[in-house]
């Protein structure tokens, strides 16, 4: 069992303000990602985890236990880096059983661990090879490997698949899933790839410039972003966002009209707003569908990109300029074309001036009001 809380943290390096009032509950087993853009402190927050950076203030709880100032290796965690030194000089089975030898574990005992290691990442037939012949991804699994056989409560991952090829990280995600799956130990990932985040994610924490921005299931973050960044980094393509104006609330209806003389009402749940507020629409790509209503949101389409399965279009609409779309693939349109799209208000987002979500939108009963 191994749950990590963490209170109140806060983290600077000299002048420099890191992580800001960092709150965070992670359960027992669970698989946590934390995602965000380069610099927003990810790395900083696993180290602090593993104890290898100390906090500034606030406390690390890992099994009810405060162990905000306790060395590593007290902790029971460990880490697996991008950069995964491996020995090249040793083989597959020396370089997974070093942390036991430095241990000094009893032969047997060490055998065993790294056969079991061994056969959980499917090495067991690559054991006396060097690094050198081995492929990036069995290369990665050796570096897992040597922090399986230490047992931890916890494993931290930065950015383990990083170094990889497109086709290589698809296959590690799989192999990371089942290893939880096997392992059942707590595990806390780091990425700037919400692709990763979404697909092996629990829980995922999404951080902005040192602050948790939203905390939640993968689901969650996808259907109800509380942030226009967050709607807009979870996702890919990326959520368009179109500018309104005229917006007018009554009766928890907000109307408000989108570009080229379409308005679109949505269902609001908390009236936060008034008539006249600036609202931006959020719509997802992958719920826009083409028409041939005249009065659809009008796109000129620069880019096409057929994916086999999907067809997406790159382009713009009136006055917002980039703007995306994925329909299906026997929809035929060519890049110049000027296309309609039917915007369906219970798929829509918006957002306050700030970037707060404003509204949950509820219900599909909503009809698409003509100006
Ligand atoms: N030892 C340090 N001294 C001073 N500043 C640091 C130190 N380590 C990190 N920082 C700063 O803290 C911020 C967060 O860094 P961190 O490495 O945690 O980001 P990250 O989210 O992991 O980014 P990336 O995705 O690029 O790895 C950065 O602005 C960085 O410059
Ligand atoms: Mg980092």
């Amino acid at each position: 069992m191994a749950t990590v809380k963490l209170e109140n943290i806060y983290k600077s390096f000299g002048e420099t303000e890191v992580l800001f009032d960092i709150n965070l509950e992670i359960d027992d087993k669970e698989f946590v990602v934390f995602v965000g853009p380069s610099g927003c402190g990810k790395t900083t927050l696993l180290r602090i985890i593993s104890g290898l950076e100390e906090v500034t203030s606030g406390k690390v709880v890992i099994d009810d236990k405060d162990v905000s100032n306790a060395p590593p290796v007290e902790r029971g965690i460990s880490m697996v880096f991008q950069s995964y030194a491996l020995y090249p000089h040793l083989s597959v089975f020396e370089n997974i059983a070093f942390p036991l030898r430095v241990a000094k574990l009893k032969e047997k005992e060490l055998e065993e661990k790294v056969f079991k290691a061994a056969d959980i990442l499917q090495l067991r037939d690559r054991l006396d090879f060097k690094p050198g012949q081995l492929s990036g991804g069995q290369r990665q699994r050796v570096a897992i490997g040597r922090s399986i056989v230490r047992d931890p409560k916890v494993f931290l991952f930065d950015e383990p698949l990083s170094n990889l090829d497109a086709a290589l990280r698809g296959d590690m995600r799989v192999e990371l899933a089942k290893l939880h799956q096997n392992l059942k130990t707590t595990m806390i990932y780091v990425t700037h790839d919400q692709i990763e985040a979404m697909t092996m994610a629990d829980k995922i924490v999404v951080l902005r410039d040192g602050i948790i921005e939203q905390v939640g299931s993968p689901m969650d973050l996808y259907h109800h972003p509380m942030t226009k960044f967050v709607a807009g980094f979870i996702g890919q393509p990326k959520m368009n966002f179109l500018k309104t104006t005229n917006v007018i609330v009554q009766n928890k209806k907000l109307t408000t009209n989108v570009t080229d003389s379409n308005s679109v009402t949505l269902v609001v749940e908390v009236e936060e707003t008034k008539s006249g507020d600036v609202v931006e629409i959020g719509i997802r790509p992958e719920d826009l569908e083409i028409t041939s209503d005249k009065k659809g949101l009008l796109m000129n389409v620069e880019v096409v990109e057929h994916l086999g399965a999907t067809v997406i279009l790159y382009g713009s609409v009136q006055e917002d300029g980039d703007f995306c779309a994925v329909l299906p693939s026997d929809v035929d349109v060519k890049p110049g074309q000027d296309i309609r799209l039917k915007l369906d208000p219970a798929k829509c987002h918006a957002f306050k001036e700030n970037g707060q979500a404003l509204y949950r939108i509820v219900g599909n009963d909503l009809t698409k009001e003509q100006p």
